[in-house]
């Protein structure tokens, strides 16, 4: 059956309690987590960008200078009674978005971007996130296959100077590349745009390949592209208005680092280098690719290792998407950001942001020719349904409704272990990147085609272009509730805010 929500699925005003309560370890305070400068929490005498982490043997030579790739620190978590602790705090301050120029920014532990989370599959973890943006907002664990009240959605909101401490167990299918960033309803564009996203890696020791680098900032590398729009003073665009001014700018950024003109440089200190990309942009596309036209070997899509290794030339990531490669790095290599608009303006050109030097004499083992299986789902059994994205004015909406609040947006009902196969029916003719939380799916069809490639592994975006029909397929394994929706929406962080969002009531 589906429905738009009814008013009696609403969550009251005890979100927060009920969350805290469920999640049941209390009593941390702010002083006994986090590690270090890492951590850097309201009351911290340090509050430095978290993006402190730097190539040491780039740093080691006299002449490091802005060009120095950079990447976010490692977030130590506290472990204490098999709950590993993890505090993020959601804070304003100033960043050098534009070149030259300061703009008002906000991130996690620091002035812009978060600090990477490392999470291994099967612990119980808790987030400790504390709001310091003087907003409402929230925080989603994008990818993570967790209970739908920890999932940091529209509902799951934290009213400023308010904590949220979500804690549940790491339950992916495997080694992955996962993200976070806010998810309030109307809200997601502005505070993302000003900087707050991180990357969560989740490790797997059934699932990593000892062969496979892990050794972090080392190599394996986090990438996080952005383009994002601003005004010649440096102030962050995010909504239709800010985009109809004149003077924009498009500024492209590695990790938090402008590279509009500056190509940043990296010492690989081991032949093989790991790299995770993720394009946190609010709607541009980025396609990576190496300046010479070489080979990457793609290992991953952001749902966990593909089947095997697959060498392609380029990766087309839309927004929200992750992938990784590895780099056998025989000598330089410098690789390329191709920008496509992904709405109605947005960025363009190519940007060669990063060069890896290899100082290094080890011989890496040769790549497992598997890295995984994966069954594909036989759909024949499969519950189908139609999501049709539309758009009438200036309203964006999932099969006909626009969602202006968490009590109007259209919601899907399922029951726990449900086979769903649904029909993804793109009827305006702008670009959509599809987002699914909760579970992974496999796409099954695009205008009809079996994918092929890395498109055969788990994914939880899909690109849906104007016009395109694509079909997906999931099962939804693990979680119940009767209140608490999964989103599924538009990536772009403007259509999901202009309401192309909808809920998913798994009961
Ligand atoms: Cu990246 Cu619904 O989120
Ligand atoms: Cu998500
Ligand atoms: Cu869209």
């Amino acid at each position: 059956m589906e429905h738009t929500a009814s008013p009696a699925k609403q969550p009251g005003n005890s979100i927060n309690r009920r969350s805290f309560v469920v999640g049941g370890v209390l009593g941390l305070g702010a002083g006994a987590v986090g590690v270090g400068i890492l951590a850097g929490g309201k009351n911290s005498p340090i509050r430095q960008n978290p993006l402190i982490g730097e190539n040491a043997a780039a740093t080691s030579s006299a002449s490091a200078s802005d060009d120095t790739f950079t990447y976010p620190s490692l977030l130590s978590g506290t472990t204490s009674d098999d709950v590993v602790t993890y505090a993020l705090d959601m804070e304003t301050g100033t960043h050098e978005v534009l070149t030259g120029v300061t703009s008002t920014t906000m991130g996690y532990n620091g002035s812009y971007l978060g600090p990477t989370m490392k999470w291994t599959n099967g612990d119980t973890v808790q987030m400790q996130v504390t709001n310091n943006l003087g907003a409402v907002t929230t925080t989603h664990w994008h990818g993570a296959h967790v209970p739908a009240y920890y999932d940091g959605g529209p509902q799951e909101t934290i009213a400023d100077g308010d904590t949220w401490e979500p804690e549940f167990t790491v339950n992916q299918g495997g080694a992955s590349t996962l993200w976070y960033h806010p998810h309030a309803l109307g809200t997601t564009a502005e505070q993302v745009t000003h900087g707050l996203a991180g990357m969560i890696i989740v490790e797997d020791d059934t699932t990593t390949s000892s062969d496979l680098p892990s050794d972090y900032g080392v190599d394996d590398i986090p990438v996080i592209l952005q383009c994002l729009c601003t005004d010649t003073s440096g102030d962050i665009k995010y909504s239709l208005s800010g985009y109809l001014e004149s003077d924009l700018e498009f500024p492209v950024l590695c990790n938090g680092t402008n590279v509009d003109s500056t190509t940043l440089t990296f010492t690989a200190t081991k032949t093989r280098t790991r790299l995770r990309f993720l394009n946190a942009s609010p709607a541009d596309i980025i396609t990576v690719s190496r300046t010479d036209g070489g080979d990457m070997t793609q290992i991953a899509t952001e749902q966990g290792y593909i089947t095997a290794a697959e060498s392609v030339t380029e990766i087309r990531l839309i927004a929200g998407e992750r992938a990784e490669v590895v780099l056998d790095l025989s000598s330089a290599v410098t690789l390329q950001a191709v920008i496509t608009t992904g709405w109605v303006k947005g960025g363009s050109g190519t940007y060669e942001f990063l060069t890896i030097t290899p100082d290094a004499s080890d011989t890496p083992v040769t790549l497992p020719s598997s890295l995984r299986t994966i069954d594909r789902y036989d759909t024949t059994d499969f519950t189908a349904r139609t999501i049709t994205l539309s758009q009438v004015g200036l309203a964006m909406e999932i099969n006909g409704v626009s969602a202006t609040s968490v009590s109007d947006m259209y919601m899907i009902t399922t029951t726990l272990d449900s086979e769903e196969i649904w029909t993804i029916v793109n009827d305006t003719q702008l670009e959509h990147s599809f987002h699914l939380h909760d579970v992974p799916f496999q796409i099954i069809s695009v205008n009809g085609e079996a994918p092929t490639g890395a498109y055969l592994g788990w994914k939880d975006m899909v690109e849906v272009v104007g016009g395109a029909t694509v079909k997906i397929a999931m099962k939804f394994t693990d979680y119940t509730s009767d209140t608490y929706m999964y989103m599924f929406h538009c990536h772009i962080l403007m259509h999901e805010d202009e309401g192309m969002m909808a809920g998913l009531l798994v009961e």
